[in-house]
């Protein structure tokens, strides 16, 4: 049921969104992380972390922008370090991009692309098996993602139907 995979919160960080640009735009930042698979990825500075601490009302732990070079594919896994993300795309629609989530039922595979839209928040159930696929010769796919470690993705998808996910601020 793709609906407990991943769920598009249309929800947009907008007093933030030019420093994230810029953050993500400074490529000396990137390292690859000790993810399995390895990805490569830039954690934000402390001003964008406490931007969203006080934000977002579930603590969370990694915060960072995540690459996926041109004409490559991310192989499918189950995160490492966090079993619910709160991800946003830097880059506008492309068939290029494909991120799906891979569910496994009475020995079927289903497989349910994301619907990632520029600048929301989508909240994505890690803890199920994904993979990126970024088939464009030219640009490298970068999103933002946040990581919790204690808080499941029924949790954030209950906060955020209760119109509490987000403060105002
Ligand atoms: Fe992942």
């Amino acid at each position: 049921m793709q609906d407990e995979l991943f769920f598009n919160t249309g929800f947009s960080p907008v007093g933030i969104l030019d420093k994230l640009y810029q953050e993500a735009g400074v490529e000396e930042n990137y390292y690859w992380s000790p993810a399995v698979p390895p990805v490569m990825r830039c954690d934000v500075s402390q001003e964008i972390r406490d931007y969203f601490k006080k934000l977002i009302n579930v603590p969370f732990n990694d915060c960072g922008f995540l690459k996926t070079y041109p004409n490559t594919v991310y192989p499918i896994h189950k995160d490492s370090f966090r079993i619910t993300a709160l991800n946003m795309t830097l880059m506008d629609y492309n068939s290029d991009f494909l991120t799906q989530v891979v569910e496994v039922k009475s020995g079927k595979v289903y497989k349910y692309p994301v619907t990632y839209v520029r600048n929301e928040f989508t909240i994505l159930n890690v803890s199920q098996l994904h993979h990126v696929t970024n088939k464009s010769q030219t640009l490298t796919r970068i999103i933002l993602s946040m990581g919790f470690k204690d808080s499941d993705y029924s949790k954030l998808l209950q906060l955020h139907s209760e119109g509490k996910l987000f403060n105002a601020i």
